[in-house]
């Protein structure tokens, strides 16, 4: 198996950043779209590619783990070195509590999780009156959504600082930072 390498990263690295980074940003935003202007169409949608990312994530924590984090492409200062370390660190948690706290909030309350019509959780209906929906353990549920909102907003600090420190890596030191990440060798 091919492993990162200081002048090239593996594709299954590259995917790997890609497919879970650009789904977390359409989460991200449509999260906050379907709660502020209560577009009920969208939550199905936003639990089932939440749920998926979950899986993509595992995956991608295992990889991570058996990898390493990758080395700096150049002679980063060290305020940059911890910095970028945090963010990266926030950034891969998030993507498993994400999920988790989604579906705690979720599934905890009662409301189940279908995947494109397959359903994973049951949606737990009232005997007493089938058209209700009982939480399964409501504090765990509130609890859930409470960590879904403030690491949500956590995130979109994290990625700010996280795309910023790549933009500059690429345009202002002419790095092979982004490079690295877009599948190119950076080889002298
Ligand atoms: C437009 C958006 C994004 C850009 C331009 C971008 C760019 C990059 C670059 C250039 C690196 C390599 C850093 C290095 O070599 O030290 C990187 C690594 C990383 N990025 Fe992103 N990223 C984006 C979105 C995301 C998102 C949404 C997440 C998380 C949910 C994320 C999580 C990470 C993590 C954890 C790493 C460390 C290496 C790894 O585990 O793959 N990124 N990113
Ligand atoms: C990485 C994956 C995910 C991201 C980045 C994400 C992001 C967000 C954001 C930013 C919001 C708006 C803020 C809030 O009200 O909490 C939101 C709302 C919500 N998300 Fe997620 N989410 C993800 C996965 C999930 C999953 C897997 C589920 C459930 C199975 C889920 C269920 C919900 C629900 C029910 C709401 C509305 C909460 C409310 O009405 O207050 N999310 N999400």
């Amino acid at each position: 198996m091919q492993y990162d390498s200081h002048n090239k990263f593996a594709t299954t690295t590259v995917i790997l950043h890609w497919l879970v980074g650009l789904t977390i940003i359409g989460l991200l935003a449509t999260g906050i779209y379907m709660t502020e202007n209560n577009v009920y169409a969208l939550f199905s949608w936003h639990k089932a590619f939440g749920f998926l990312v979950l899986i993509v994530a595992i995956v991608r924590v295992i990889w991570r783990m058996k990898n390493g984090w990758p080395s700096a492409a150049a002679n980063y200062k060290p305020i940059e070195h911890k910095l970028a370390s945090i963010v990266h660190w926030v950034l891969i948690i998030a993507t498993l509590l994400m999920p988790i706290s989604g579906l705690m909030t979720s599934v905890l309350g009662g409301h189940g999780l279908s995947v494109f019509g397959l359903e994973v959780f049951a949606q737990n209906f009232s005997v007493e009156d089938p058209e209700k929906t009982l939480p399964i353990n409501y504090e765990l549920s509130k609890l859930g959504g409470t960590i879904h909102f403030y690491l949500g907003y956590t995130v979109i600090v994290a990625l700010l600082l996280h795309i910023a420190g790549a933009l500059k890596h690429h345009i202002v030191d002419k790095d092979g930072t982004l490079k690295r990440m877009l599948g190119k060798s950076i080889g002298e």
